[in-house]
């Protein structure tokens, strides 16, 4: 069978060439086959501290605020060994990259799920979590733009995170993996603009989805620095950081990433275009997403996440997740990716019209 796999979040398009030709010539040079520092170079974390600085109007301290990572996913699946002591509370929503919830589990850590539902946005109800949880938890995650919802989140959310943080003396791990891929205008915030976030807070960023590097393992985080050393102290433990050849090619793709990001998404808003118009027409209900490359789109009944996901691939060749895979509350839901080319997602469009839902 011809299968259409819009089940993982992995872009198809390639690398922009500038970054793989930066990352070929640092390759050439030896200075960079030994072991790299640790918390990153200083000329990426300085990188790292001016595309904040440009994107968001945050100054960061690069010596303490910034250290890189080998992806996003390493830096969220260690955090919690820093943090977390054995039983402790993390706040982890549902449904959510599955990360957040393994990396607890492995410090020993119990999660305490925050359901994300329609009627709120597909935001937490920080208010109505019951106060002994909220004493006792010890961190939060969240991820807006989001992944699997799609949802945003805006400056009033994110103020009465940072309010909530405060009160309850709780590390906010902030997932910004997906900042740069949005629509219409739509530019998503840092929850580090938020005035008193840094007392907190710590952002996850990643390379891959930016500036579809997903197989070259790149991305940062910033933020608190007690957070950042906690998380540098685990990794010094366990990896010897980022090969400095990767990091070479991260300071080209931050430094020219105005280009190659507006590229990338106009081919993203032309795809979703078409899916949403093309789902509506099969009897799906689906809300144009303002960012990520991802459909969050209801199971029309009496269909569950996984009857409908096994209906599509069976009978269409198209992959799509089920919705139950990203927790509890994601059941009721598929995810598409829209991580094929226009002819490709007209096709998959065709083949579901077909089978009548
Ligand atoms: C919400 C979210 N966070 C983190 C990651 C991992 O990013 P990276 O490739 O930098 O490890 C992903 C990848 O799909 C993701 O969807």
């Amino acid at each position: 069978m011809d299968i259409i796999d819009l089940g993982v979040g992995d872009p198809d398009l390639p690398t922009p060439p500038n970054i793989i030709e930066a990352m070929i010539k640092a390759v050439q040079d030896p200075a960079n086959h030994q072991y790299p520092s640790y918390s990153g170079t200083d000329d990426f974390k300085v990188a790292i501290a001016e595309w904040y600085k440009e994107r968001f109007s945050i100054k960061l301290n690069p010596e303490s605020e910034v250290i890189a990572l080998i992806g996003a996913k390493e830096g969220i699946a260690h955090i919690p060994l820093a943090f977390i002591n054995q039983g402790d509370l993390a706040l982890i929503p549902t449904p959510a990259y599955p990360v957040y919830n393994i990396g607890t589990l492995f410090a020993g850590g119990k999660p305490y799920f925050l359901p994300l539902l329609k009627e709120n946005g597909f935001l937490p109800d920080l208010a109505s979590l019951p106060d002994d949880v909220a004493r006792t938890a010890k961190m939060i995650w969240l991820n807006y733009p989001n992944n699997p919802t799609a949802a945003v989140a805006d400056r009033d959310f994110f103020e009465a995170v940072v309010k909530f943080a405060h009160k309850y003396n709780i590390i906010v791990c902030h997932d910004l993996t997906y900042s740069e891929i949005a629509f219409d205008e739509y530019k998503p915030m840092s929850l580090l603009e938020i005035e008193g976030a840094k007392d907190t807070c710590i952002e996850f960023h990643s390379l891959s989805k930016s500036f579809n590097m997903t197989g070259w393992r790149i991305g940062f985080a910033v933020g608190n620095k007690e957070a950042i050393g906690g998380l540098g102290s685990i990794k010094s433990n366990i990896d010897s950081g980022l090969f400095q050849a990767i990091q070479l090619a991260g300071i080209e793709a931050l430094r020219s990433n105005r280009e190659s990001i507006s590229k990338i998404k106009k081919i993203y808003a032309g795809r979703r275009d078409i899916m949403v118009k093309g789902l509506m027409e099969s009897g799906f209900t689906v809300i144009p997403p303002k960012a990520t490359f991802y459909l969050w789109v209801p199971a029309p009944h009496p269909y569950t996440s996984v009857d409908l996901a096994t209906r599509l691939l069976e009978e269409t060749g198209v992959v799509v997740t089920p919705g139950n895979g990203f927790g509890y509350h994601g059941e009721g839901y598929i995810r598409l990716a829209l991580t094929k080319d226009e002819n490709r997602l007209t096709e998959a469009i065709e083949r579901i019209k077909n089978i009548g839902l």
